[in-house]
């Protein structure tokens, strides 16, 4: 069977839980204010990591890539008691839009939002890791798979957004940066023994890989 994008997607938003009204707001005011909206994960993935955070109910979640601070919400709407989300930013730009958001919801108090360049913080954390989200620059995917996954608990879940970047990363005329980069990740990701994975279709391409 074979049908277009769009059918599939609006298919998809109308059986898809509808977002709370904090995102909602968020999604809004991101697409009216900022310069690329589209990176924002919107309904869908933002449900679909929801609900991946509620049947791990993580204490340490690492969010890599904060945007407005969208994706962070939905992550931490599995928390367990006491449990945080760690989400790395590098644009200060984005901060005091950031911080708006993240008070429009309770869950905004166990975000904390660390202005560093992820390559640089990443090091300092402690091994441990329930979940990390990875969505920040493409080229330093690889860096971020080989720096997180020795920080990732047993059982705990690495997920990646972006992995099809358009389709490009099957097209071998592709050879851009970020292309070549996102398919060292992918084949770092299936190559490793120590994580069971999955890729999915999901809006455009998510990693599941979950440590063994
Ligand atoms: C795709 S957006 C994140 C979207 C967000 N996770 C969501 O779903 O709403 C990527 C973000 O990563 C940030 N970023 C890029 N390189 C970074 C780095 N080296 N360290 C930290 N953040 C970075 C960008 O400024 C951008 O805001």
């Amino acid at each position: 069977m074979e049908w277009n994008d769009q059918e599939l997607n609006r298919y998809l938003e109308e059986n898809c839980d509808p977002q709370p009204e904090h995102l909602l707001q968020i999604e809004r005011d991101t697409y009216l204010n900022t310069v690329l909206p589209r990176m924002l994960s919107g309904n869908n993935q933002g449900r679909f990591l929801s609900l991946l955070s509620k049947l791990i109910s993580p204490k340490r979640v690492l969010e890599i890539g904060t945007f407005t601070g969208y994706s962070a919400l939905c992550l931490a709407e599995g928390l367990a008691e006491g449990g945080k989300v760690i989400t790395l930013e590098n644009n200060p730009e984005l901060k005091t839009r950031v911080e708006k958001n993240l008070s429009l919801s309770p869950l905004g108090e166990r975000i904390e939002v660390v202005w560093e360049s992820a390559l640089d913080y990443i090091p300092t954390l402690e091994p441990g890791l329930d979940m990390v989200f990875i969505d920040a620059d493409k080229v330093n995917y690889p860096n971020y798979f080989k720096l997180c996954l020795p920080l990732l608990k047993q059982n705990g879940l690495m997920i990646a957004d972006n992995v099809l970047w358009s389709g490009k990363v099957m097209d071998p005329k592709e050879k851009d940066e970020d292309t070549r980069a996102l398919r060292e990740f992918n084949k770092l990701v299936s190559g490793e023994k120590s994580l069971q994975k999955i890729m999915l279709p999901l809006r455009d391409g998510i990693f599941l890989a979950l440590k063994k």
